[in-house]
């Protein structure tokens, strides 16, 4: 049953790290950071969705250029614990910035990402978004949590 005091993050494997055959390697690291995968789908972002999930960044500069990218192939959706808490920093450090030419060494954008549009993984900023992120994907049947 669905309790919002549960830690947790949401995440998207971006397409060009789809593309690429890098979910696999990036689901590798994720479970090995210590994350649990509590809830998973690959599917195709229309622009309406992808326009509706990025509304925040709605009038920047890059908003069309980043529909366009996340609508251009599958994308892999999912909801993540940490098994010692604080799920969205833990999985922000893992991620690394969103220039992956400032990531750090053993940070998913540091191996994966092409560019600031192009970073391979997507990670909620707080816990409000991390719960409307997993929302918008996920109703509560399909999610499950560990303690
Ligand atoms: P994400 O964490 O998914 O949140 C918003 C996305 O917009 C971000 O990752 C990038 O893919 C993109 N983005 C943010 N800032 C820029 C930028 N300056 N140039 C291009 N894309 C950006």
């Amino acid at each position: 049953m669905y309790n919002s005091s549960h830690d947790f993050t949401f995440a998207i494997v971006k397409p060009n790290a789809v593309k690429a055959g890098n979910t696999g390697p990036i689901l590798a690291m994720i479970n090995k950071a210590g994350f649990e995968i509590t809830a998973m789908r690959m599917v195709k972002l229309t622009r309406a969705q992808a326009s509706s999930f990025y509304d925040i960044h709605r009038g920047e500069e890059f908003f069309i250029p980043l529909i366009d990218y996340m609508t251009s192939g599958p994308v892999v959706v999912m909801i993540l614990q940490h098994q010692t808490g604080n799920s969205v920093g833990r999985f922000r450090e893992l991620m690394g910035p969103t220039d992956p030419s400032e990531a750090p060494e053993g940070t998913i954008r540091k191996l994966f990402a092409e560019s600031p549009r192009m970073n391979a993984i997507h990670g909620a900023d707080s816990k409000m978004n991390a719960e409307k992120e997993s929302n918008f994907f996920f109703s509560g049947i399909e999610r499950f949590y560990s303690t």
